[in-house]
């Protein structure tokens, strides 16, 4: 068999002076440049991510983990799949799970078809490039083999990497109702964040189980806002009239800002597109009394006009379907201060003083964040991280099923890293050059 540009590495045995060469397998080098980097902050011994997916992806452990072994998803178990199947070829291929995990240019069809095999990995849209997927393919179309070269390392150079497809509207629910916001335009060199309050025109509350987003490019966040309970109409802002949040000048609009104060977060995300679920028999209550105030922040670095567009979909159910209702929350560390030219660490505790059964968390922050971490604070579960990303502009939204359940005193450590390369004191604000340092989610109790 003719052998393809191995690695090969020289290790200088110390005592004995002797040289010793070491082919890489291709399975080494799927753990060392595409596990151990993409996904072994989140699976790994510890984590509640590794608890509820099953899976630790962390060096030494990975292969006994996946190769032959039946996933944890009960999906994906009865569609007779294993995480890694040894059977090779397209066979091999079709029955291994974490090629439909992976699979990014199949996205389409695994979010249509499957959606009951949790989400793509690695969460949120940065998907592994077209080289990292070629040769993980060629790997378990091998049979997946722990030693051995059995793929071409050069497939790995191939740094493309999916791009999701264009904006398309939404079709209405078939229950439930959809807002559409836009189109509106958004200035070169301008960072235009505005929100409108919008009619959801609903006579009761309705129950929430789904929720669609879909946005033109550009968008950094999108984000649907009721209010708190108590607040009164004269604190409302008006139908349908944009409220800008950055002025022209560069400043921020005041009234804007103020109008914000009653803001209960609802849904949103971070990414062009959104397709949400809560569990069966889980829903969000949407006070029929407020509208929603859609918060749409765009960021165009170019020199011409960008057009921006939002559509949601709001799914209902019956309040007869309904055994849990799901709380929002959003965990909102204020005191920040980032001095200038360092790297800083900001720890805070939000405890809950009843027992809390957490259902999906994601973190927000804005570009100086190089880290955000979340974990259990107290209790049996003392230190599990529940959270990872460095990816301040799209983090993973993380669903837990079986949701975190949290007792009385026990709470949420958010602990996030900031790089401030400035000649500033960075502090908690609105613009992104300033810092924010928050968890939203919901739960139940
Ligand atoms: C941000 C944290 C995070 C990262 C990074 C991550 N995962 Fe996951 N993974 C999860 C969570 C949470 C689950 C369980 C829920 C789900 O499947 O959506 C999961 C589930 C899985 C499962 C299903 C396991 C089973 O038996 O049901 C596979 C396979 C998997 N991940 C592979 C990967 C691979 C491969 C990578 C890197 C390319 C990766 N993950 C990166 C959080 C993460």
């Amino acid at each position: 068999m003719k052998k393809y540009l191995q690695i090969t590495i020289t290790t200088l045995v110390l005592f004995g002076c002797e040289e010793k060469n070491e082919t890489q397998s291709t399975w080494q080098i799927i753990e060392r440049d595409i596990l151990t980097p993409s996904c072994a902050n989140c699976h790994i011994e510890g984590t509640a991510i590794m608890k509820q997916s099953g899976l630790d992806l962390s060096e030494g452990k990975a292969y006994d983990a996946m190769v032959g072994v039946q996933p944890k998803n009960t999906a994906a178990q009865n569609d007779g799949l294993f995480i890694v199947s040894n059977a090779g070829g397209m066979k091999g291929l079709g029955q291994s799970f974490l090629w439909e995990k992976i699979n990014a240019h199949d996205r389409e069809h695994y979010l249509a078809d499957h959606p009951e095999y949790g989400q793509m990995m690695p969460p949120g849209e940065n998907f592994l490039t077209d080289g990292q997927l070629k040769y993980v393919r060629a790997w378990i179309e091998a049979g997946a083999p722990e030693s051995g070269v059995v793929a071409e390392e050069t497939i790995l150079a191939d740094s493309n990497r999916y791009e999701p497809p264009p904006f398309t509207p939404l079709e209405p629910p078939e229950k439930g109702f959809q807002l559409h916001l836009g189109p509106f335009e958004v200035d070169s060199n301008f960072e235009r964040e505005f929100f409108q309050y919008t009619d959801t025109k609903q006579t009761n509350d309705v129950f929430v189980n789904r929720v669609e987003i879909e946005m033109r490019k550009g968008s950094h966040h999108f984000i649907l806002y009721s209010f708190v309970p108590g607040t009164s109409s004269d604190q409302l802002p008006n139908y349908e009239e944009a409220r800008e949040l950055r002025l022209k000048s560069g400043g921020l609009n005041f009234s804007t800002l103020r109008s914000m104060q009653h803001h209960q977060f609802f849904a949103g995300t971070q990414w062009p597109r959104l397709d949400y679920r809560l569990p069966p028999g889980v829903a969000l209550r949407l006070p029929a009394e407020f509208g929603l105030d859609q918060n749409t922040h765009y960021v165009n670095r170019t020199d011409s006009v960008m057009t921006g567009e939002v559509y949601s979909n709001i799914h209902t159910v019956d309040e007869s379907e309904v055994n849990h209702i799901a709380e929002l929350f959003s965990m909102t560390n204020r005191d920040l201060t980032l001095p200038p030219k360092k790297v800083t660490t900001v720890k805070r505790t939000f405890r809950v003083d009843e027992t809390t059964l957490f259902g999906q968390v994601f973190s927000h922050a804005h570009e100086k964040m190089t880290e955000f971490i979340v974990e259990i604070d107290g209790g049996p579960r003392d230190g599990e991280v529940i959270y990872w990303t460095d990816d301040w502009e799209h983090p993973p939204i993380l669903n837990y099923d079986p949701p975190i359940t949290l007792s009385a005193g026990e709470g949420l450590k958010l602990i996030a890293t900031y790089d401030n390369p400035t000649d500033l004191t960075v502090r908690f604000g609105f613009a992104s050059t300033d810092e924010m340092m928050i968890l939203f989610g919901w739960y139940y109790k």
